[in-house]
């Protein structure tokens, strides 16, 4: 890799996945947090859902920002410090850098290897573009390095993808308070957020007939297998998405087939037949429920970019 481009390991630090492993199957509703999908194994599966015709957020996003970049950038402004939280593989991100052609970009994820990966490709793409790469869970609160030699004007954050629907509305009203607090006064967010819609849409989105999303559930179980010296059968659980049109969310679980015993590491937990573990909400917001909620968290809502069918949201936001 270039000189220009830095890589800052924080994922280790961080790294409670047992210890919420058995605390989430221990209560008396069982759950497991869903950023731990995102294993090596999970990010390649997340990437195929977001090709699936099923899965219309990606393609959706991809459109509004392909129309909407130039204004967007006229919104953030040149020569910012772009900083991404959950950059994947950046693949919508670059079409932001070409418009905002920002003094630093800091991809954040905690996928560590598809991070690498992604900034090697973009100092290919962009070789006179600093990449400051973070692997981290930025759902919890961590320190940036410093920016400071980069001079830039403002800090612009990116949050595409609709992750934010991943945190219940608290937890995305903290999450939100603490990028205001990351960006400072002046600082701008553009945030992708999925809209509320019709169940049936929504409910063969996370439950494509391919059962690419089965799979990217049910590898939750194989990586607690792989690293926790567990003993899952992943044939006796099966994938569940159901939308909760009072709740406005699609809830994702895993129902076990049968009375059955599981160990991890020196522990045992019980499931009985048709109990689930429930693995991840997605949150659907209408575009006045998300600005309410950005709000709360000291965001104004200032432009707001939805698709002719009515089925995604881009905010811009500023602190
Ligand atoms: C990452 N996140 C926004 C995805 C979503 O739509 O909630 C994760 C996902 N889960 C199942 N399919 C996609």
């Amino acid at each position: 890799m270039s000189g220009l481009v830095s890589f800052h390991d924080y994922s280790a630090q961080a790294s409670r996945f047992r210890e919420d492993v058995l605390q989430g199957l221990s209560q008396p509703r069982k759950i497991l947090v869903p950023k731990y999908f995102y294993d090596e194994v999970g990010s390649a599966l997340f990437e195929a859902i977001c090709a699936l015709p099923e899965y219309y957020p990606t393609r959706t996003e991809l459109a509004l920002m392909q129309s909407h970049a130039a204004d967007m950038a006229r919104c953030l402004g040149k020569r910012s410090a772009l900083i991404e939280f959950g950059s994947g593989v950046s693949r919508k991100s670059r079409l932001l850098i070409e418009a905002t052609q920002p003094c630093v970009y800091v991809p954040i994820d905690i996928a560590c290897e598809t991070l690498r990966t992604a900034a090697e490709s973009l100092n290919r793409a962009f070789p006179d573009l600093p990449v400051v790469a973070v692997c981290a869970d930025y759902s919890a609160a961590f320190e940036l390095p410093s920016l400071e030699r980069f001079g830039a004007r403002r800090r612009a954050m990116y949050f595409p993808g609709s992750t934010i629907g991943n945190f219940d509305p608290d937890e995305a009203v903290a999450f939100l308070a603490r990028l205001v607090k990351l960006a400072g006064a002046g600082g701008g967010l553009v945030i992708g957020v999925d809209l509320r819609k019709d169940k049936a849409m929504l409910e063969a989105a996370y439950d494509d007939p391919p059962g690419v999303t089965a799979a990217f559930n049910l590898n939750l179980l194989a990586r607690i297998n792989r690293e926790l010296e567990a003993d899952f059968d992943l044939r006796q659980f099966r994938h569940r998405a159901v939308y909760s049109e009072v709740r406005g969310r699609v809830e994702m679980h895993l129902e076990s087939l049968r009375d059955q015993v599981v160990r991890i590491g020196s522990t045992s937990i019980s499931f009985r037949s048709g109990e689930t573990i429930h693995t991840e909400n997605s949150y659907k917001y209408s575009v006045p429920e998300f600005q309410a909620l950005a709000a709360c968290a000291g965001f104004t809502a200032r432009r707001c970019w939805v698709d002719d069918g009515g089925l995604f949201s881009i905010h811009y936001m500023e602190c």
